[in-house]
């Protein structure tokens, strides 16, 4: 699995954790930003990385800002992507096995980066369903494709 990674200054804390648990769960990313001390706009760095994961280049996306709002809606843009705000670990098996979400964001001024270190291992960790959620995330992408 190869994983693209970005945060704003908001994210960058937990940006640098995620990094880690995928050095030790032995998984390939590419990290894309931000190299910043200042205040920087989200979706400069969302977007692209949505794209990156939509065009099939990554598998997976992981964006971080201060509450993973920003991330999460300027994601949701690019078509193809299925991008989960999560918070809790309950809400990060699930949306992998129901929603096979392809992007995780998390917000580092709501959880810490224990909780983050986590919900990312066990989002990376747990594959899709399919059955009847294949049907459901089918109609989504059908409502995306027309
Ligand atoms: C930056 O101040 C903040 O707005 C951003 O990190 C994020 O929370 C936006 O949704």
């Amino acid at each position: 699995m190869k994983v693209a990674i970005a945060s704003d200054h908001g994210g960058i804390n937990i940006r640098e954790e995620i990094k880690s648990l995928m050095d030790e769960m032995g998984i390939q990313y590419e990290d894309f930003g931000c190299e910043c001390d200042t205040s920087v706009d989200y979706p400069d760095y969302a977007l692209p990385v949505a794209e990156k994961v939509a065009s099939g280049e990554f598998d997976r996306g992981i964006l971080i800002c201060g509450t993973g709002i920003g991330m999460s809606i300027a994601a949701n843009k690019v078509k193809g992507i299925r991008c989960a705000l999560v918070h809790d670990t309950f809400s990060a098996k699930a949306t992998r096995a129901h929603n096979d979400s392809n992007m995780l964001a998390m917000g580092e001024r709501v959880i810490g980066p224990g909780l983050a270190r986590e919900i990312a291992s066990i989002w990376l960790g747990t594959d899709f369903e399919g059955g009847r959620h294949e049907t459901r995330v089918g109609k989504v992408s059908a409502y995306e494709n027309k």
